[in-house]
């Protein structure tokens, strides 16, 4: 198979990582959560107690350091965060730190560097629009605020997160809103993408549409 890139972009719960997850692993391609890379930046931030309005510190930190993924696992100066860059605390905080154009720099870069090296399918806020605007295939899944609450209520309430839905329905609006706003490659829809309403559809759904216009 040629190498191939997957752009999967859209607002926080519309299912992006879920599917490309399982469409990585039906082509054999990696997946990369551009998110992921973010959230372990703000997780560092919080770590080292950094001001969150102290922007040159906070850039010196994304450029200092060592992000990887391997086997689906995000490594952070070589350390395993999946689950510790999940936590609320980093959702709410993350959109503030992604809006900064020089840590947006630093990701960017790297994001381009795995699309070239290997086929990828990379989910976020800006693949199809700026990180990979030539990508082979290009989605825009969205979903009703209401569901997008509910399935990452249930999600972190199955993994023992303490959370009420009213808090994230607040920290859903909340990033939609500075992700769609921001100056530098906002959270957009590429004219070339395809967009999917996923309400009420289901995970098989989503992926056997995304499918269709791959194969
Ligand atoms: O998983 P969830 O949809 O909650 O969010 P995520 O994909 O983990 O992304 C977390 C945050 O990172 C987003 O709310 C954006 O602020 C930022 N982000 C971004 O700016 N650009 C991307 N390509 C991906 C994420
Ligand atoms: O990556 P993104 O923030 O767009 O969403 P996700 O983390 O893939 O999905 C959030 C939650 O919604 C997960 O627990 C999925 O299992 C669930 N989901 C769903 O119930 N129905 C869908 N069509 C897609 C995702």
């Amino acid at each position: 198979m040629k190498k191939v890139v997957i752009a999967i972009d859209g607002p926080a719960g519309a299912g992006k990582s879920t599917v490309a997850k399982i469409i990585s692993q039906k082509l054999n391609i990696n997946y990369i959560d551009s998110g992921a890379m973010y959230r372990a930046i703000t997780y560092k931030v919080l770590q080292k107690k950094i001001d969150i309005t102290d922007e040159n510190k906070i850039i010196e930190i994304s450029r200092n350091s060592d992000i990887d993924f391997e086997d689906n696992n995000i490594y952070l100066d070589g350390k395993i965060v999946n689950e510790e860059i999940r936590d609320l605390s980093v959702s709410s905080l993350v959109s503030n730190i992604a809006q900064i154009k020089e840590v947006r720099e630093v990701m960017v870069s790297l994001q381009r560097k795995m699309g070239e090296k290997y086929s990828v399918i990379m989910d976020g806020r800006d693949i199809g629009s700026y990180v990979f605007p030539n990508a082979d295939y290009k989605f825009f899944l969205t979903a009703s605020v209401k569901e997008r609450a509910y399935r990452r209520y249930i999600e972190l309430k199955s993994k023992g997160y303490e959370v009420t839905i009213d808090e994230i329905i607040k920290d859903i609006e909340n990033r939609d809103k500075i992700d769609s706003q921001r100056e530098f490659a906002p959270l957009i829809k590429a004219d070339d993408a395809i967009e999917i309403n996923t309400s009420g559809k289901s995970i098989d759904d989503v992926v056997s549409k995304i499918l269709e216009y791959i194969k």
